[in-house]
């Protein structure tokens, strides 16, 4: 199976969206699917400026010149997307969502009526099979409530099954593996369960996504734990500007 990963989080290797991406990721390969792991921060990637351009003056070809059509062949040819984003402000990130409206070049732009409600078809190929992998700051998995309903509306723009998510809400205690080494643990083994199951089953199972996504410390402990971090970073910070 061909996946192509999309790592659409600025901060790249360093964030935490990584951290979770690569034990899926390592899942994903073990079980011999070919990942094509793409950071969409070092592409060059201009934003859609809604000419239709690409509809009918130069069919299936932008305006712009950038890194678009090299990321486009290498996604025709894979069966699975998978979207990795932090949550910014109760969605994707720009870059995610600056990535996802340059795809408008695979839309045939006639409209077609597809279970009762109108699409364009696609000029080519496109994967099959869409999933979602998100991380946010916050506990709680209804934080990513908002970005669920949009990957299930984005699936079928594409015409592609919406296959899932992987939810790790609360990064902060991804963090605390020094306090919770087993907790902490448990959640990365269950990533990278998700990961094999994905590849092998084409989805996640309850029990996985429920493991991942499981409290490492208490609501009140991420709360006291975060606001001490940020009350050494303000002191920090003040030191700096005497
Ligand atoms: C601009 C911005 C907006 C954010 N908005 C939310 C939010 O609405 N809800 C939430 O739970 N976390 C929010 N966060 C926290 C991020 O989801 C969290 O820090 C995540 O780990 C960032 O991903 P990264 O570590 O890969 O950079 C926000 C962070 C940033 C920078």
């Amino acid at each position: 199976m061909n996946i192509i990963v999309i790592n659409a989080a600025p901060r790249m290797e360093t964030g935490n969206t990584q951290v979770i991406l690569l034990p899926f990721v390592d899942g994903l390969r073990s079980t011999g699917a070919q990942v094509d792991l793409v950071f969409l921060n070092r592409l060059k990637i201009e934003r859609c400026c809604g000419c239709f351009t690409c509809y009918a003056k130069t069919p299936g070809k932008c305006v712009h010149t950038d890194d678009i059509p090299e990321l486009m062949e290498r996604i025709r040819v894979s069966e699975a997307l998978v979207l990795a984003t932090p949550v910014y402000i109760d969605g994707m990130t720009a870059l995610a969502k600056t990535f996802i409206d340059r795809l408008v070049t695979f839309m045939d732009p006639h409209f077609i009526e597809v279970d009762g409600e109108v699409r364009h078809p696609l000029r080519w190929e496109f994967p099959n099979k869409i999933f979602l992998v998100s991380v946010c700051g916050f506990p709680g998995v209804e934080n990513f409530d908002p970005l669920l309903l949009y990957m299930k509306r984005m699936a079928k723009n594409f015409h592609a099954t919406f296959a899932g998510t992987l939810l790790r809400p609360a990064t902060f205690s991804v963090l605390m593996g020094r306090k919770y080494p087993d907790q902490v643990q448990a959640v990365l083994d269950a990533v990278r369960a998700a990961g094999v199951e994905f590849a092998c089953d084409g989805g996640v199972s309850r029990s996985t996504i429920e493991a991942a996504a499981a409290d490492i410390c208490s609501m009140r402990e991420l709360v006291d734990t975060a606001n001490a971090y940020w009350d050494r970073e303000l002191q920090k910070s003040k030191k700096s500007h005497l």
